[in-house]
């Protein structure tokens, strides 16, 4: 059966771009994104999505920097529960989700660049580049209440060498986000995500 998705950017888009190309190509062939919202009215993903014959739009949250207004909040639960949406992805959306958005959906996903518990937040590749890790990559997760908690779905690596800057990191682990992202969704959309606490089991 069809499951319906609203996905949730603020700038670039390129993981949104690799979730609409596994759409079309067949590979997320039972999933229909039935909106692309954006958190920021300058998101070059925006036009992206409209290129590719998505109803794309800039909501706005608000006036605060991380959070929801109560305003924003109203204006984001309104359209989700209008839409009918089963799921919210959120793709590179810098804003920390409120818990009647999370709870207005059947599960919210994330994907975030680095192997989580480690580098939470911002700047992740910074981080780990900084913090002299040798191996990093990327994480899609539910989404809970805290910033970069949720249950892990899926993890995959890539190596950080000696001369790495924060940009070629950032790049390596944007090509692994390519391919988590899709596959995530694919087992979700499938129902063979088993959640038992922390533990996420893939059905196979
Ligand atoms: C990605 O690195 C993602 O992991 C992080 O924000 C970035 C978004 O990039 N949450 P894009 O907008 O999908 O190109």
């Amino acid at each position: 059966m069809t499951k319906r998705a609203i996905i949730l950017i603020s700038g670039r888009g390129s993981n949104l771009l690799a979730i609409i190309k596994a759409v079309k190509e067949g590979y997320l062939k039972d999933l229909e994104i039935i909106k692309v919202i954006s958190d920021n009215p300058e998101a070059p993903g925006i036009e992206k999505a409209k290129a590719e014959g998505y109803d794309a739009t800039y909501v706005s949250p608000g006036a605060k920097k991380a959070r929801f207004d109560e305003e924003g909040l109203k204006r984001y639960v309104g359209i989700i529960r209008e839409s009918g949406a089963n799921y919210i992805f959120l793709a590179g959306f810098m804003r920390i989700l409120d818990e009647k958005i999370i709870n207005s959906v059947d599960a919210v996903l994330n994907i975030h660049p680095s192997l989580l518990p480690s580098f939470k937040g911002l700047n992740a590749q910074k981080q780990a580049i900084e913090y002299g890790v040798k191996v990093s990559g990327c994480t899609v997760h539910f989404v809970d209440a805290g910033v970069d908690t949720g249950p892990i779905i899926i993890q995959r690596t890539v190596p950080v060498y000696a001369d790495d800057t924060e940009e070629s990191l950032a790049e390596r682990i944007l090509a692994e986000e390519h391919k988590a992202y899709p596959y995530a969704i694919k087992k979700l959309i499938e129902d063979k995500l088993e959640i038992h606490g922390r533990i996420v089991k893939i059905k196979e």
